[in-house]
């Protein structure tokens, strides 16, 4: 069976044309409904995570129910955009990358479908907590569209929505981090529990507290539109748009 794939969206991409179908499930309202986009000979789902306005923030997004609205709506892998802070070298601001690693640092969302109802535990593996598979064919289509990207990296996953002091930063990098993120956990441990294919394209939208002389939103300003222009075109190569 060849997958299905289901974007989810971060921020800053173009709102879609299309009401698309509103998955009410077990676990609550997903953030809007879900749109069925023609990507080069792929029908792909596309769910914006913070809602169509934007308006849900990051600790507020009902993970569960994204997940699983997803799944239900046939996705069998999820391919994730996730802007993010620099911490080092390895990923550059203005670039994008894809993480092989994550460190959670949130804490108080609904990060499980083992909520005790069921009859046993199921401890879902997690290690590699992203698809090798999707990865690697990810950055395939990097390769063949020659565009630049960090083939790995480790991704912290913070509360917000507030941004890092530069010590959070300095203790981030410390624990071997080389990314910053709000958005990336629970949504990638979910996919585990659901068995879905998972993979983040990190879009590094400016150098993380600390690491730059100007302010984190004139460093967003100055970087994301390159970095953004580099991940459309990464799916673009991926799905084989114009091909
Ligand atoms: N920190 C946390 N999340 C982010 C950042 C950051 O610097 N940039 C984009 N998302």
């Amino acid at each position: 069976m060849s997958a299905v794939y289901a974007i989810i969206e971060g921020s800053g991409f173009e709102p879609v044309n299309d009401p698309g179908s509103l998955h009410e499930t077990p676990w609550g309202m997903p953030s809007a409904a879900i749109r069925t986009l023609a990507r080069g000979r792929h029908e792909v789902l596309w769910l914006p995570r913070h809602g169509d306005l934007h308006t849900i923030p990051p600790h507020k997004i009902n993970y569960r129910a994204n997940l699983y609205a997803l799944k239900d709506a046939g996705a069998t892998a999820v391919i994730a955009f996730n802007t993010v802070g620099v911490i080092t070298d390895r990923i550059q601001p203005g670039g994008i990358g894809l993480p092989h690693q994550v460190i959670d640092y949130t804490w108080g969302r609904e990060h499980t479908y083992a909520d005790g109802s069921a009859d046993s535990v199921d401890h879902v593996e997690f290690d590699p907590p992203f698809s090798d598979g999707l990865r690697r064919a990810l950055a395939d289509a990097a390769a063949a569209g020659g565009i630049d990207l960090a083939k790995d990296g480790v991704y912290a996953a913070t509360q917000g929505p507030r941004l890092e002091t530069a010590a959070e930063i300095d203790r981030f990098d410390r624990d071997g981090a080389d990314m910053v993120g709000m958005t990336g956990m629970p949504e990638a441990a979910l996919a585990a529990e659901l068995g879905l294919d998972y993979a983040i394209i990190a879009i590094a939208v400016n150098p993380a507290a600390g690491r730059s002389d100007g302010s984190i939103h004139a460093d967003v300003a100055r970087y994301s539109k390159a970095a953004r222009a580099k991940a459309e075109s990464l799916l673009d190569h991926f799905f084989g748009v114009g091909a």
